[in-house]
């Protein structure tokens, strides 16, 4: 790759960052993209990075970003933190004069965050999820058994613990310290109870919400300028810290071929369902996925119904925005039930 390569992908980061709410981080990507030099190990890894640096690649600008802003929450430099939001940044030369300063400064701290690919757990994207279960509950009205592949530290996996207002109407736990309110397009879903008799989950790197490293990296990873979204996945990790989500260290299609068997199970819906991870599980792991699933599909019944709830970034759609789409055995029919903003904060209903 060659440096002006590496450039124009924390250009182009800054952009998508600017544009989705998030204009300090939009900045010091940008002034990255500009200035940054060979000076020092971080310097010369970003300019020299031998693999695809962009979003669809590597994913480099938003490692680094993860990395200066666990730097800035940590208050190991203390000049750098009171240039973080929700201090007011001041202008490009004085955030430059900061950022490349701790480039070189810190690298020891910095480095390693280049190393592995930035790892989230989006609890905005449970809206989705729980406006797709109500559907569900609707037609069968049966308690769930849920099947989450790609759960990171479980904060989807435990999505009835928190409240939500879907369109017109009002779902899961009342009074919950975590509130999803997405802004809805479309009718209401149905009205009903979702009621989860056993959950599980699997991610190849599962983080534990008690250890402060998962609650520290996964703060990282969210831009410092996303207040509301900083607070929300600290309320839902103190949630989730009170009683951990079952997550399997495993790959998704082993797991599920381990976990979800072909017999038919009487008096619940089970529910295999992902957010924004199908895409990273190997072609060959996503075929084994989709067998396992048309295998249990074709012994399901009314009474022993199986459910594909799948919440992903789609080819097929504008911009890519992730799409909620379901498909329910017996039949097998898959539904398009909303296009979303990759968050999960808005919701276009579509049935
Ligand atoms: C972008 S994150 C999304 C996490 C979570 N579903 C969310 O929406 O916040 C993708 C997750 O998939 C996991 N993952 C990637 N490949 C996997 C595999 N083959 N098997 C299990 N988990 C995998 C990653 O470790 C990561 O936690």
């Amino acid at each position: 790759m060659t440096e002006a390569a590496v450039r124009q992908a924390f250009a182009d980061q800054a952009v998508i960052c600017t544009a989705a709410g998030a204009p300090f981080t939009g900045r010091v990507c940008r002034l990255i993209g500009e200035r940054l030099t060979a000076e020092g190990e971080v310097g010369r890894r970003v300019l020299g990075w031998t693999g695809v640096a962009s979003h669809q690649g590597d994913a480099l600008p938003l490692r680094l970003m993860g990395g200066l802003h666990a730097l800035a929450r940590s208050g190991r430099d203390k000049a750098l933190s009171a240039i973080y939001p929700p201090a007011t940044a001041p202008d490009d030369e004085a955030v430059w004069s900061m950022v490349g300063r701790v480039l070189v400064e810190q690298a020891a701290f910095l480095s390693p965050w280049l190393d592995g690919p930035p790892q989230t757990n989006e609890v905005g994207r449970s809206a989705a999820l729980m406006a797709g279960l109500l559907v569900l509950a609707d037609r069968f009205g049966l308690p769930f058994a849920l099947y989450e592949l790609g759960a990171s530290a479980g904060l989807n996996t435990v999505l009835d613990r928190y409240s939500y207002r879907l369109g017109e109407i009002e779902a899961g736990m009342v009074g919950s310290p975590v509130r999803l309110t997405p802004t809805w397009t479309g009718v209401s879903p149905p009205r009903g109870d979702v009621e989860i008799a056993r959950r599980a989950g699997v991610d190849r790197n599962p983080l534990d919400v008690r250890d402060p490293a998962t609650r520290a990296r996964l703060a990282a990873y969210v831009w410092a300028d996303q207040r509301e979204r900083l607070a929300r996945l600290e309320a839902a990790l103190d949630l989730a810290a009170a009683d951990p989500p079952p997550i399997d260290q495993a790959d998704a299609a082993d797991w599920l071929e381990a976990n979800l068997s072909t017999a038919p199970e009487t008096g619940v819906c089970r529910v295999v369902m992902h957010t924004i991870a199908y895409q990273y599980f190997s072609p060959e792991g996503q075929a084994r996925i989709r067998a396992r699933l048309a295998a249990t599909g074709a012994r399901a019944t009314e009474d022993a119904p199986l459910a594909w709830l799948s919440f992903e970034a789609m080819s097929d759609t504008v911009d890519r925005r992730p799409t909620l789409d379901l498909t329910v055995w017996p039949g097998g029919e898959t539904q398009r039930l909303a296009i979303c903003q990759p968050h999960g904060a808005e919701i276009d209903w579509k049935i």
